[in-house]
């Protein structure tokens, strides 16, 4: 069984081809980093346009790559939302048209699903159902996986998400873009001060996140400071990705609560998502797991920020499972997981 994947949802044009036994037979991202870089950010309209130029290239690269044709292919799957609508139109089109010539069938993908199942791709023993902390630019959520296509939400963003916040204030210190990666690399050379910046939902009755606070509480510092030395940008990018971290597991230690209680049976503690790539966010959960008896596990860490091979894994596990879409499934720009359920 072969999966292709197409994923074009946001600013990487990404396809794979996998196979059920977990094997990446190819994967290619084209990350449109210096499309949007002088802009500090995403422009939805760039990003459609750039998908388009590229996508038909990179899915012959990924075939050629993999040494297969499209018959060899059992299905093509595609990320159909939620995203920038103007790049999943242009993947959704891609797929469909490659479905119907080829008579395959068309798998239409949950972006955040192909976040939420990877893991299993790589690590064979993570079973449902199990926790999931699932942090990316578009989205934060803890989430109970409970099966493919069965969700249960148990906590979202009140504002931004924690990417975007790791973006923004990346863009307030000027240290490139994109944010994230950049912002941790600046966090290693620098001290953490604990108190410098709020952990704003921490001891709140519930698994619900807000990072808008700490991004003006960054922005307060920023301007009272001026000009910042380069010592303080690394001091600045330290404590605020801890104060990131200790908000995320401030509200897992609820929520892993509540999963006890309600999914004794559970196993594992998983993160996923772009800001699933930072390392310290992964070492802490990795201890937070520890310290509450469950396993950790994330997905490598070239399939934490988007890709093919999530979409085509998702859609692998949806095909098994007989979960195939139609023709007129139309793109979403909006789409919540727990609506799958
Ligand atoms: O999953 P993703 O590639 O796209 C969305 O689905 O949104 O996540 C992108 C986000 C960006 O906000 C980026 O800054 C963040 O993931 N990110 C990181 C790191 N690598 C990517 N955040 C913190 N540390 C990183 N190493
Ligand atoms: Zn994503």
């Amino acid at each position: 069984m072969i999966v292709l994947g197409i994923e074009s949802s946001c600013d990487e044009t990404a396809c794979a081809l996998v196979n059920e036994k977990g094997e990446i037979l190819s994967s290619v991202v084209w990350s449109q980093y210096d499309e949007h870089r002088r802009f500090g950010g995403v422009v939805p309209e760039i990003a459609a346009r750039a998908h388009l130029e590229k996508i038909d290239l990179l899915i012959k690269e990924a075939m050629d790559k993999a040494g297969k044709n499209f018959k060899d292919l059992s299905a093509v799957a595609v990320a159909g939302g939620p995203g920038l609508i103007g790049g999943v139109l242009v993947g959704v089109m891609t797929a469909k048209s490659i479905a119907l010539c080829h008579h395959l069938p068309f798998v239409p993908v949950n972006h955040l699903e192909g976040h939420a199942l990877t893991v299993r791709l790589a690590d064979k023993s993570v079973q449902f159902p199990y926790l999931l902390m699932l942090t990316s630019g578009g989205h934060c959520q803890i989430l109970v996986v409970e099966g493919v296509g069965k969700y249960c939400k148990l906590g979202g963003t009140i504002d931004d998400s924690a990417g975007e916040s790791f973006d923004k204030v990346a863009k307030m210190l000027n240290i490139g873009y994109p944010g994230g990666p950049n912002l941790e690399k600046r966090a290693k050379q620098g001290r953490i001060l604990k108190d410098l910046f709020p952990i704003p939902m921490k001891g709140k009755n519930n698994c619900d996140f807000s990072f808008s606070g700490l991004k003006t509480a960054v922005r307060f510092y920023i301007e009272k400071n001026q000009p910042l030395t380069e010592e303080q940008i690394n001091d600045v990018c330290a404590s605020f990705q801890y104060a990131v971290t200790a908000e995320i597991e401030d509200r897992l230690k609820r929520a892993i609560r509540i999963f006890k209680e309600k999914y004794p049976i559970g196993r594992h503690l998983i993160v996923s998502g772009g800001v699933a790539a930072n390392q310290y966010l992964r070492s802490h959960l990795n201890e937070l797991a520890h310290q509450n008896n469950l396993t950790f596990s994330a997905p490598p860490i070239q399939y934490c920020t988007d890709n093919g091979v999530m979409i085509a894994w998702a859609g692998l596990e949806r095909f098994q499972q007989g979960l195939t879409g139609t023709f007129d499934f139309k793109a979403r720009p909006r789409w919540s997981l727990d609506s799958l359920s």
